[in-house]
C-alpha cells in the first residue's frame, strides 16, 4: 500500500506513522526527519536546509524531491510506503506523480488529517522527542513518567527547534499557502481520504484504518 499523510504541522502525521508501520509493514518517509538527520551530521545537505527550518519555510523542492527519489528506489520500499510530510507542494506532487509512474507504481490512499488551529498549538508547543531513540511525548497528553526522560531508552527528551510559538504560526501559514492546495489536488485525482484528527491517538488510528480498509 502506497501512502501519504498530508496535514498542518502538529496534526498527528509522526503519531499515527508510526502505527501504520506496525500494521501494515511497510516504512515511514519523513522529509522532516531525513532534513533533521542531516542538519545534526552537518552533510552539506543539512548545512543548506538548516536555515530554512529554523525559520519555519520549506525547504526548496529539487532538494526535497532527491530525497524521496533516492529513498523509495531502496528495497524496503517494495511492499509500500508512508510519506509522512512530503509531498508539500504542487510542484513536490506532480514530481512524486512521475517518480511513480516511471516505478510503475501509484499512490493508493491520501490520508488527509485536520484539527483546529489551537488544538495545533497546544501540540507543536507541548512536544517533546527523544534524543537517543527517537520515540515522540507530550509534556500533558502524552507525557513520559519521569520528566526529560525517555521511557523506552532513558534518552534525554528535547524540544524541536521549529516549536517555538513564533515558528509555529510561520509554519502555520506556509502550510495553508503551500501544501493546503494538494487537498483539492488529490480530491480531484480520488485518492483522498479525510479523517478528523481530534480525539485519542488510538480513536484516530482506528479512523485511518477504517478508511483505508473502505469501511467509511
Ligand atoms: P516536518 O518534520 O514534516 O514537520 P511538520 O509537517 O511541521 O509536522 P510535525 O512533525 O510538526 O507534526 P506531525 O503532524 O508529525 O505531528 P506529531 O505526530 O509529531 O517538517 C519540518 C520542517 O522540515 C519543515 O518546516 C520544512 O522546513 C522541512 N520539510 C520537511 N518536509 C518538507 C518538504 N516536503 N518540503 C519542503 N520542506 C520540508 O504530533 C504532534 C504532537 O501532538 C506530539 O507531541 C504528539 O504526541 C501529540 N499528538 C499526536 N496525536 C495526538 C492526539 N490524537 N491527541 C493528542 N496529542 C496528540
Ligand atoms: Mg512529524
Amino acid at each position: 500500500m502506497n501512502l501519504i499523510l498530508l496535514g498542518p504541522p502538529g496534526v498527528g502525521k509522526g503519531t499515527q506513522a508510526k502505527l501504520l508501520i506496525d500494521r501494515f509493514g511497510i516504512p515511514q518517509i519523513s522529509t522532516g526527519d531525513i532534513l533533521r538527520a542531516a542538519v545534526r551530521d552537518l552533510t552539506p545537505m543539512g548545512v543548506k536546509a538548516k536555515g530554512f527550518m529554523d525559520a519555519g519555510a520549506l525547504v526548496p523542492d529539487e532538494v526535497v524531491i532527491g530525497i524521496v527519489e533516492e529513498r523509495l528506489a531502496q528495497p524496503d520500499c517494495q511492499k509500500g510506503f508512508i510519506l509522512d510530510g512530503f509531498p508539500r507542494t504542487v510542484p513536490q506532487a506532480d514530481a512524486l506523480g512521475k517518480v511513480l509512474s516511471g516505478m510503475g507504481k501509484q499512490i493508493d490512499h491520501v490520508v488527509s488529517l485536520s484539527v483546529d488551529k489551537d488544538e495545533l498549538l497546544k501540540r507543536l508547543t507541548g512536544r517533546r522527542a527523544c534524543s537517543k531513540c527517537g520515540a515522540g511525548y507530550h509534556v500533558a497528553f502524552a507525557p513520559s513518567k519521569v520528566a526529560g526522560v525517555c521511557d523506552a531508552c532513558g534518552g534525554d527528551l528535547f524540544q524541536r527547534e521549529d516549536d517555538k510559538e513564533a515558528t509555529i504560526l510561520n509554519r502555520l501559514a506556509v502550510y495553508e499557502a503551500q501544501t493546503a492546495p494538494l487537498i483539492s489536488y488529490y480530491g480531484a485525482a480520488g485518492v483522498l481520504r479525510s479523517v478528523d484528527g481530534l480525539g485519542t491517538v488510538e480513536g484516530v488510528q482506528a479512523e485511518i484504518l477504517a478508511v483505508l480498509q473502505g469501511a467509511r
